[in-house]
């Protein structure tokens, strides 16, 4: 009785401590919606503030439907709660009066995989995206079909738009929030200059969205500081800014450009009455052809600038924050612009093989803390270092700090990094700051408040968490912070190297942990506790434990490993449609620290139920509601042990395949073909499109030559591998042919002529201008002789150079006369009749064996001879051939086993090899400019239960020797996964009748 009147008493404290409640400001809203809101700090879902924070992921770079839920559970499991999606223009509307939403074009299952997963999403359809994708989404066939200049309110563009628009509109409209579905927010078009011209086209498409039922807030993102369409001009809801502090280059990792310092002051200045919204920042970066490679990107980008870039941001007041890329993919078929090859991995925290690195671990440290801590969404910017901090002081000017704090509850956020962002060097101080005690110094018992070099901390006072929880102060980060069944806990976190100190709530009757760590301890009085924490501690210390609360303590790699799952179960109030969302429902969690990833959780009578993945066999420490007495893992038993007041401990044993591995075929019984018959003296080329046209949209009007336009996208040709053919009378004075050649960026182009080789172009820029001399004797007077080339096409470009000019540009016969006529071949059927619907506009070119189906499943080889991979052409000439074998997988179920090909060593051999897949152009190598040698194909593409076909077209660039190798090679093995994938590879017959 006793014990409960006193904690009456405290919890009257606890209240009384709070300050008064102040009103939120009143909200504003598009008009549309009431559901969807903001004020100057945050958005508003339904009637709850939310935070939102997220990441970029694109679906169509990874076209297996299944896995969109395993990216969404990867983000929900590190507390993200929303999603940015871009969808692109040209893979969805292929050809004029084309919509497709078939297939891993289908909107449904990303919205009902969304919804499953429980995240919002941010969708952002264009109809331009940027995204290194080529013509930064636009469709193909637009470049070259309208005159007039895209994304302006030229009538051809509009038209070409509204159609792509209107579809989108009404495919997604059903799936908004409005509607219970997960979309919050619509940004239309990306990056757009606010140029007079520019206006007219954003105001009508955004009426275009709205006709088509979008009710959503609109937003748009600036790049860079620019103003652009702010505060409601140009019909845009809410204004956001993106940034790539770190910008592109990852040859240099460990060099650092500074934070930027002024987002604060620019929020203020701009739009101070939205709230500040990031709609993308970096999270890793693309690389070039030729570049330094993923693992430097994730370096460059790694923990230690997320810890001090993103809280930066926090710092300025962020409050809507999308991180990109969250998981980048892949840039299968023609996807990529040509500033990027085929990995899109982007140094991402979910890599391209969907593992999670440590950069997710400390994404997921600072977005538990988000999602913990609600006083965080209202936060007022009061001042830092350099303005001044009423109240704080800090005692070293090489610490540089920002105060937040909530204007209801008196909550502080002391956000602290380095003055020098970029140091590494190590710095120590105090921190005086108010409280609800009044003002104190801190850290009291330990000695001072550590940074390492490129570290960033937030310090808090008077953090409330669960129904009476209360942390006077804590120079320990937080990690969870909540309600688990009747307990208020906290999971708090620190860097082992360092000593950290946190001063608490301690409910009367409570006691200090009795088997507390050495490293830790804890003084109290009268009703407050004060944790000092030593360097040293590694592992989960239980500081207090009561009936009513439970402090939590690790270092910052265990913290990393705990899991809060929100658990599903009836909710009477919650928002229907809305139970599965986090921060609406019922919030209920629990912690479950040490699998590799718990995907989700639901408890019903008494059994706690948890899925997720193992990458070894773990000990399960789990906090659940102290009427939890069992727990299964993925449907199975598991013992637990030491089940006391509502921690269970429980060992999951991994499957015998983690330990033993995984056992892959050999790729061997290569068939070949030549797959260049367009060389041969005989060959005929008359049912080939004539290249006959004199104008073009293009932006490169034709340079030299008779006027003739030989740009592959005029014909229908706008993707991949292209071949000319340029017939001429010959004279036998013919010495050479003149040739400017567009390709994009590291394009190569070889030309023959009749059967002879002639020389490859190689080119860093977009396009190259070369003398192809002719070898003794290989032009025949008096007769028709021809000029092969066969060209790359690396992607058309973003950034206004949509309409890129890809094909011969010039073309000159050096001694002779004229070309009489040229013809083309490219992608069999062109854009507006391809016949591959399911792996769509961008995965098949114009090379020989591609044009007959070659690399489709099921294509028959058996008449082809026999020929290993590694011993390249037959002659050793310059040429391409195809290469195809086939593999059987026997994969165990219930496992995430993730695959890649791997390519021999960087050792510039002058090739360059398209890898298909089932079917599928899963990688395009280019062997002496690199960097790329290790392709990963995900389950889906891969058939993990049968018969698995393989093509390499290879194309010699010179006539020199090339041996490629190939082998199947495991990334990473998991127990769990999403469950199962079916493979999409139609077949020859199906593709090709
Ligand atoms: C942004 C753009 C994105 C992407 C990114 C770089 O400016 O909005 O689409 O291109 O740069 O990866």
């Amino acid at each position: 009785m006793l014990v409960a009147l006193l904690s009456l008493f405290f919890a009257f404290l606890w209240h009384s401590r709070a300050k008064v409640v102040t009103a939120d400001p009143p909200r504003k809203t598009n008009g549309y919606t009431d559901v969807v809101t903001w004020d100057n700090y945050t958005l508003w879902i339904y009637n709850q503030r939310v935070f939102l924070t997220g990441g970029e992921f694109h679906t169509f770079r990874l076209p297996v439907q299944e896995l969109w839920l395993d990216i969404f559970q990867k983000m929900v499991a590190a507390g993200l709660n929303h999603v940015s999606i871009y969808i692109h223009m040209g893979l969805t509307n292929p050809a004029p009066g084309v919509i497709d939403f078939d297939d891993w074009r289908a909107f449904k299952p990303i919205f009902d995989a969304a919804t499953l997963a429980g995240i919002f999403v941010v969708w952002r359809p264009g109809p331009y995206i940027n995204a290194e994708t080529t013509a930064g989404g636009l469709s193909h066939w637009l470049t070259s079909e309208i005159a007039g200049t895209v994304r302006t309110n030229a009538t051809d563009f509009t038209e070409a738009y509204i159609p792509y628009i209107d579809a989108i509109a009404r495919e997604s409209a059903p799936y908004q929030v409005t509607n219970g579905g997960p979309i919050v927010a619509v940004q239309i078009d990306n990056e757009y200059d606010q140029k007079p011209t520019h206006a007219e086209f954003f105001e009508h498409l955004q009426r275009q969205y709205r006709k088509g039922g979008i009710i959503v807030p609109l937003t748009y993102n600036d790049p860079n500081e620019r103003e652009s369409f702010i505060n409601g001009t140009g019909a845009v809801d809410l204004y956001g800014m993106d940034a790539y502090p770190q910008r592109f280059d990852c040859s240099d990792p460990k060099t650092w450009y500074p934070v930027a310092t002024n987002y604060h002051a620019y929020h203020t200045r701009v739009n101070p009455s939205q709230p500040w919204y990031m709609p993308e920042y970096q999270a890793g970066a693309y690389d070039p052809w030729g570049g330094p490679g993923y693992d430097a990107c994730a370096l460059l980008t790694g923990p230690d600038f997320e810890d001090v870039f993103y809280k930066h941001n926090y710092a300025a007041n962020t409050k809507l924050i999308s991180y990109y890329m969250l998981y980048g993919g892949t840039n299968w078929g023609g996807i990529a612009f040509p500033g990027v090859y085929t990995s899109y991995d982007y140094g991402s925290p979910i890599r391209e093989t969907r593992q999670l690195s440590d950069k997710y671990d400390e994404l997921k440290r600072q977005n538990m803390f988000i999602r913990s801590s609600p006083e965080f969404r209202k936060t007022d910017w009061i001042g830092d270092s350099s303005t001044g901090i009423p109240g704080v002081s800090i005692s070293s000017a090489d610490a540089f700090g920002t105060l937040l704090t909530n204007p209801d509850s008196g909550t502080n956020f002391l956000i602290v990094r380095q003055n020098d962002s970029t140091s590494t060097a190590s710095i120590a101080f105090k921190v005086t700051i108010p409280t609800s005690e009044g003002s104190i110094m801190i850290p009291l018992t330990t000695d001072s408040i550590a940074l390492d070099g490129r570290q960033s901390k937030i310090i808090v006072t008077d953090y409330h968490f669960g129904t009476h929880g209360w942390l006077l102060y804590a120079t320990a980060s937080i990690y969870f912070a909540g309600k688990i069944g009747d307990r208020d806990v906290v999971l708090l976190y620190g860097s082992s190297t360092q000593s950290h100190e946190f001063a608490f709530f301690l409910p009367p009757g409570a006691r200090v942990s009795s088997d507390l760590s050495p490293y830790v301890q804890v003084s109290s009085t009268r009703g407050k506790g004060t944790a000092s924490v030593l360097p040293g501690l590694v592992g989960l210390v239980t500081v207090v434990e009561t009936n009513s609360l439970l402090i939590l303590y690790a270092d910052a790699v265990t913290a990393a490993t705990f899991w809060a799952p929100p658990v599903r179960d009836e909710t009477p109030n919650a928002i229907k449609g809305l139970e599965t969302f986090w921060q609406f429902g019922t919030n209920t969690t629990v912690l479950v620290g040490g699998p590799y990833l718990v995907r989700n959780a639901s408890i019903s009578d008494g059994v706690l139920a948890l899925r997720g993945d193992l990458n070894a066999s773990a000990m399960l420490t789990v906090f659940a509601p102290s009427n939890i007495f069992a727990v299964t893992w993925n449907g199975e038993l598991v013992d637990t042990m030491g089940h006391e007041g509502g921690m269970l401990q429980a060992y999951v044993v991994a499957s015998a395949h983690l330990q033993d591995g995984i056992d892959l075929p050999e790729l061997k019984d290569w068939k070949y073909a030549d797959s260049l018959p367009e060389i041969k003296v005989d060959f005929d080329d008359s049912d080939w499109v004539v290249a006959n046209k004199t104008s073009t949209n293009l932006n490169v009007k034709p340079l030299f030559g008779d006027g003739r336009v030989l740009y592959g996208c005029d014909y229908g040709y706008c993707e991949n591998n292209v071949i000319w053919r340029g017939h001429f009378e010959a004279t036998g004075s013919e010495t050479a042919v003149n040739l400017t050649i567009y390709g994009g960026e590291f394009f190569a182009a070889s030309v023959w002529i009749n059967d002879q080789f002639a020389g490859t172009v190689y080119s860093r820029d977009e396009g190259a201008n070369q003398l192809f001399t002719f070898p003794e004797g290989s032009v025949v007077a008096g007769q028709d002789n021809v000029v092969t080339v066969l060209q790359d096409n690396m992607g058309l470009d973003e950034d206004d150079n949509e309409k890129s000019t890809r094909g011969i540009a010039g073309f000159d016969l050096v001694g002779g006369g004229n070309f009489t006529i040229w013809r083309v071949q490219g992608k069999l059927g062109g854009y507006l009749s391809y016949p591959d619907k399911v792996r769509g506009l961008l995965n098949e070119g114009g090379l020989y064996g591609e044009r007959q189906g070659w690399h489709l499943p099921g294509f028959d080889t058996s008449s082809w001879e026999s020929r290993d991979l590694s011993e390249g052409l037959p002659g050793e000439g310059a040429g391409v051939g195809f290469f195809v074998t086939s593999f059987d997988l026997d994969l165990p179920a219930g496992m995430d086993i993730q695959l890649s090909f791997q390519f021999e060593p960087f050792n510039e051999q002058p090739y360059r090899a398209l890898l298909f897949v089932n079917g599928w152009q899963y990688g395009k190598r280019a062997a002496n400019v690199g960097p790329q040698t290790r392709f990963p194909v995900p389950q889906g593409i891969l058939e993990y239960n049968g018969k698995n076909t393989v093509a390499i077209a290879l194309w010699a660039l010179e006539n020199a020797e090339v041996s490629p190798m190939l082998q199947l090679s495991v990334d990473g093995v998991f127990d769990g996964g999403v469950g199962p994938i079916a493979t999409v590879a139609p077949t020859y017959s199906e593709v090709r009748g």
